[in-house]
Order: C-alpha cells, then sequence, then structure tokens
C-alpha cells in the first residue's frame, strides 16, 4: 500500500454540483459559496463552465461568478472549456487552470460534447497550446472511465486509450472520472492503472459520483494506489445533465471525514466545510447528500 501522507481535495461542487440544479442558483450564491469552501481551506475549487448557455443554463453565469470572487493567495480556480471559443470567453476571466472534458466512451462523448473522441481531441489541442502559451494549467476531464449510460462496462484499454490522447496533446494532469458512479474498487483501479501507462501517480486524480452508494470505496481503493488528488462536492451536490439518473459526487465532507480519519492531513477545517454544505444546501432548499455532515449537525444540534 502507497497511501499518501497528506491529499489535495478539488471541490468541484460550485460547478459539477451545481450545473445540474432545475433550479437558477443565483450568482451571489455562487460566489459565496467559493467562498466559503476556500475559508474552509480548499486550495482548489473548480468553480464554473464556459459551456453553451442552451446546452447548461445553470453554467451561464460564468463571468459574473468568476468577476464576483475575493481570490485568495494559494487557491487554484478551475473551469471548464470545450473548445477555442470558451477558453477565449474564460481567458477574460484569468483562471489558474483550464479543463478540456472528453470521455472513454463514444457515445457520451456525443452527447455530452457533440462530437467524436478523435473530434475532440481535435478540438482541445488548439485549447491546450493556447492556455499552456499563456502560463495556465491543463487538466483533462476523463468521463466515463468505468462504465457509460449508453453503453454500459468501459474497458481500461479505452481508458488507456483517452489518456494517451490527451497526453499527446499536452494536457499535464487527469482525472480518472467515474461519471455515473457504477464502479466498484477494482474496476476503479484498473482505470487507474491504465491511466497511469501515460500519467504519472502525481498527474491523476480521482473523481468518483456515488450514485450506488461505491464512491468512498472507490476513493480507499485509489489511496491505496498512492493518489494523492480527489475531486468532491460538498454537501454530495451535482450530476451531469447528460448522464441522467447520475448522482452527485462524493460528498467533499465525507472524504475529509475518511482521510482524517485515516490520519490524512487535507488542511481542511471539517467544520467550516460542514458550514459551507449547510449553507448551500439550505439555499437549495434541501438536506445534505452527506451524511458525515448530517451526523455532525445532529450531534451540534443535540
Ligand atoms: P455544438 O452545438 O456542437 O457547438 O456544441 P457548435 O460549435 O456547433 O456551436 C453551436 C452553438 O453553440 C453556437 O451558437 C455557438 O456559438 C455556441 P449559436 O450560433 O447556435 O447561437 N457555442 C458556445 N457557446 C458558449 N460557450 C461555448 C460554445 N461553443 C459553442 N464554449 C458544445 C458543442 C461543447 C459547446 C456543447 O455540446 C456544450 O456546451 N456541451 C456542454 C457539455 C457540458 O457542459 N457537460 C457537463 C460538464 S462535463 C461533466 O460534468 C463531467 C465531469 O464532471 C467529469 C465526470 O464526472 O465524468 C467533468
Ligand atoms: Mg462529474
Amino acid at each position: 500500500m502507497n497511501t499518501p501522507a497528506r491529499v489535495k481535495v478539488i471541490d468541484v461542487g460550485p460547478r459539477d454540483g451545481l450545473q445540474n440544479e432545475k433550479q437558477p442558483v443565483p450568482a451571489a450564491v455562487k460566489i459565496e459559496l467559493v467562498h466559503r469552501l476556500q475559508a474552509a481551506g480548499l486550495k482548489e475549487i473548480e468553480v464554473t463552465s464556459y459551456v453553451s448557455p442552451k446546452w447548461v443554463p445553470q453554467m451561464a453565469d460564468n463571468h459574473e461568478v468568476m468577476a464576483g470572487i475575493t481570490r485568495l493567495p494559494g487557491v487554484a480556480y478551475s473551469v471548464l472549456t470545450p473548445n477555442l471559443k470558451g477558453f477565449e470567453a474564460a481567458l477574460l476571466d484569468q483562471p489558474s487552470e483550464i479543463v478540456v472534458f472528453g470521455a472513454a466512451s463514444e457515445a457520451f462523448s456525443q452527447k455530452n460534447i457533440n462530437c467524436s473522441i478523435a473530434e475532440s481531441i481535435e478540438r482541445f489541442a488548439p485549447v491546450v497550446e493556447a492556455a499552456l502559451a499563456k502560463g495556465i494549467a491543463v487538466r483533462g476531464a476523463m468521463s466515463c472511465t468505468v462504465g457509460c449510460p449508453y453503453e454500459g462496462d468501459i474497458s481500461p484499454e479505452r481508458v488507456a486509450y483517452l489518456a494517451q490522447l490527451m497526453k499527446g496533446i499536452g494536457v499535464q494532469r487527469v482525472d480518472v472520472a467515474d461519471t455515473i458512479g457504477v464502479g466498484t474498487p477494482r474496476r476503479v483501479q484498473a482505470a487507474i492503472e491504465a491511466t497511469l501507462q501515460h500519467f504519472g501517480i502525481d498527474e491523476v486524480s480521482g473523481h468518483f459520483h456515488d450514485t450506488y452508494g461505491q464512491a468512498l470505496s472507490n476513493t480507499l481503493a485509489a489511496l491505496e494506489m498512492g493518489v494523492w488528488n480527489f475531486q468532491s462536492s460538498v454537501a454530495g451536490l451535482g450530476g451531469c445533465p447528460y448522464a441522467k439518473g447520475a448522482t452527485g459526487n462524493v460528498a467533499t465532507e465525507d472524504v475529509v471525514y475518511l482521510l482524517h480519519g485515516m490520519g490524512i492531513d487535507t488542511g481542511i477545517d471539517l467544520d467550516a466545510l460542514v458550514d459551507a454544505g449547510a449553507y448551500i444546501s439550505e439555499q437549495l432548499g434541501r438536506p445534505s447528500g452527506s451524511r458525515v455532515a448530517r451526523a455532525l449537525l445532529a450531534k451540534r444540534a443535540s
């Protein structure tokens, strides 16, 4: 076991978490959420995406949200950019990192970004080049690395193929995403193993949705391989609009509780994080999706 002593948790709640909300979430609430996350000690926050507002209306306020954030030194603010149009829009807001997002499944690539895997790489290549030329970091999200809502099981070979394409265009690090949360530990490890053919362990993050309740087990399985970057959403917010039925990311509170319980340092104040989750849950008018947050809030109340 190579369990790391320290883990970086990347909260993707403002983007992955809120992109799928049916009710409008005011930009001011998104900004306040980012402020609370950074106050809780998060050092990386995925804030928004520069995608078509017809496809994902909830992210149409990207400029307003990015402009409204009071940035803290040492905190990275990442945004999704699927093409040059998105990248040029994002550039105005000076993100720390941009994320191109592809899929290991052809069908998901078509449904999510309206092009094949090969076409997506052609679109990403100039985005990656332009970002690197401007000194902006580049991450690649790899969706459906275990299962696809349209194609079913996805083999590790297809994950390795996508990772190789991402590496080939200059993507610096990648997320191994279980978009629909169907993965179990050995299958997730196989997807990570496939990715490690092309990226180093420091360049791989785990991004696990919790639809089948496996995300914490999958996090532990990835940790045991030495993965030390993980994406999660405060209060377990989220889901992808093009992965129907998939629930949110694993809750950041749950991941942090797991890590601290194992003696792994995150730099995050769990109590402040629970407050951030309580804030957004209240704004959305529903209980937190985090078991840890619900337990700690109940303990506080008693
Ligand atoms: P398209 O329709 O193929 O694009 O969409 P197009 O180039 O043909 O343009 C069509 C229209 O979209 C034009 O406008 C463009 O200007 C506009 P019109 O002339 O019709 O008025 N357009 C844009 N507008 C704003 N920003 C842009 C942009 N590009 C074109 N960047 C496109 C292609 C990728 C834009 C579209 O499919 C799209 O926006 N998809 C959204 C996908 C998305 O956001 N999905 C959720 C995020 S991914 C995710 O959640 C998974 C992840 O969490 C990991 C995991 O869990 O798996 C990352
Ligand atoms: Mg996701």
